[in-house]
């Protein structure tokens, strides 16, 4: 299960497919396709943290879900980052990200490692509101890890 899930989200920001990206995507698009699967990791994002603080009644189901919801639209994020997006006007990705393309990447891991660990420990029955705190607080951390660095405020 954590193998599997740790391959989904590996690939999160390698390109995968045959038919190259920017030859099928134009740039704006592809920012606009990238920000709309950030908009689906928020929604899921959203009911999981909202369990978390007790604002949602917790349920360890619903959080598996979210948390695979995240996982399936994850791998999609890879391709919409190649270099004609750079500079794209409504793109909130910083310059940055470019200069120091290995440290983006591995940021991107540390958030697909800890996404696979929040799906595994969720599915085991033992999972409680203590365990949720733990594991889906690791997974924000990396969001918020990513954005400080790399994302315009
Ligand atoms: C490896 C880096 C990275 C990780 C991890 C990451 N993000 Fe982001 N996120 C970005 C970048 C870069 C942007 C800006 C993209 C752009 O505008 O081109 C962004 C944009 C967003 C946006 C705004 C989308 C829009 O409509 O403009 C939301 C919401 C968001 N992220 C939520 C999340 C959540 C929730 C997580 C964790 C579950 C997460 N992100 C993990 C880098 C990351």
């Amino acid at each position: 299960m954590l193998k599997k899930a740790l391959a989904i989200v590996s690939i999160t920001l390698a390109s995968t497919s045959a038919v190259q990206a920017e030859n099928v995507f134009n740039p704006e698009d592809a920012v606009e396709y990238r920000q709309a699967v950030y908009q689906i990791f928020s929604a899921q994002a959203g009911v999981i943290g909202g369990m978390v603080k007790g604002e949602i009644p917790f349920d360890a189901a619903e959080i598996n879900k979210r948390a695979n919801n995240i996982g399936k639209v994850a791998p999609m994020l890879g391709e919409t980052y190649f270099p004609e997006t750079r500079g794209v006007d409504d793109s909130n990705l910083k310059d940055a990200a470019w200069k120091n393309m290995e440290d983006f990447k591995g940021k991107g891991q540390a958030f697909g490692k800890a996404l696979g660990e929040l799906i595994t420990a969720s599915a085991d029955p033992s999972f409680d509101l203590k365990a949720a705190k733990q594991t889906a607080g690791a997974m924000f951390k990396t969001c918020k890890s990513c954005h400080e660095d790399y994302r315009e405020k």
